[in-house]
């Protein structure tokens, strides 16, 4: 795999398209039960943004590669509950000229060290479809630990179910950075 630059930006107004490429696009989806429609994109929009304005209670980014620091993707964190615990459960895409690169990886790899430096939750959590081979990949190569598997409705409300690996990371409870796993 390709070293190539990553970093990361707070969501902002301008970054709907990259949903809409993304969500909107049922190929992309297809470890998601389908694509969003325009409606949802929009409400996701307008809360991504509101995430974004304070890191305390969750956050979106988006995910800039490349020397040209070209928008790539988003990455996020948003309080969750499993099995009695609260912890940061953490989602990414990457745009399909992007993939296969590094990028997801390494950005998921930059939200942890976020995550880490707020000192707040020492859970971090991913529910990937247990078919999405990118996504689990990315939480193996990142230290999670596999702890199950579960049959969720997804999307909220859909009555459609998905089956879901649930990856665990527990972070060092002070200093330091996130855990680094082997490339
Ligand atoms: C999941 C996703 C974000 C991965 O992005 P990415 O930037 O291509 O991921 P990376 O390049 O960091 O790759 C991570 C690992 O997945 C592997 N991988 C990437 N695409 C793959 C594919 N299509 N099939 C199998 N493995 C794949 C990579 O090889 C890498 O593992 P390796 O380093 O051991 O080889 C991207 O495929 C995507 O946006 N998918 C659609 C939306 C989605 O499913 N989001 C996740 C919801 S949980």
């Amino acid at each position: 795999m390709s070293e190539i630059e990553v970093s990361v930006r707070p969501y902002a107004e301008g970054d709907r398209w990259i949903l809409e490429r993304t969500l909107g696009d049922p190929i992309q989806m297809v470890n998601l039960n389908g694509p969003e429609s325009v409606e949802h994109i929009g409400k996701r929009h307008s809360r991504f943004l509101a995430m974004s304005t304070d890191s305390r209670a969750g956050s979106q980014f988006t995910i800039l590669a490349g020397p040209l620091q070209a928008p790539a993707g988003n990455v996020g964190y948003w309080e969750s509950e499993w099995g009695g615990q609260t912890g940061w459960e953490m989602g990414w895409f990457v745009l399909p000229e992007f993939q296969r690169r590094g990028i997801a990886t390494a950005a998921t790899r930059l939200i942890i060290d976020r995550i880490q430096k707020l000192r707040s939750h020492r859970l971090v959590l991913a529910f990937p479809s247990v078919e999405n081979h990118p996504s689990n990949a990315i939480c193996r190569k990142l230290g999670f630990t596999l702890a199950g598997r579960v049959t969720s409705e997804y999307p909220a409300g859909s009555t459609r179910s998905l089956e879901v690996n649930i990856w665990k990371l527990t972070l060092p409870s002070s200093g330091g950075d996130a855990p680094r796993a082997s490339p």
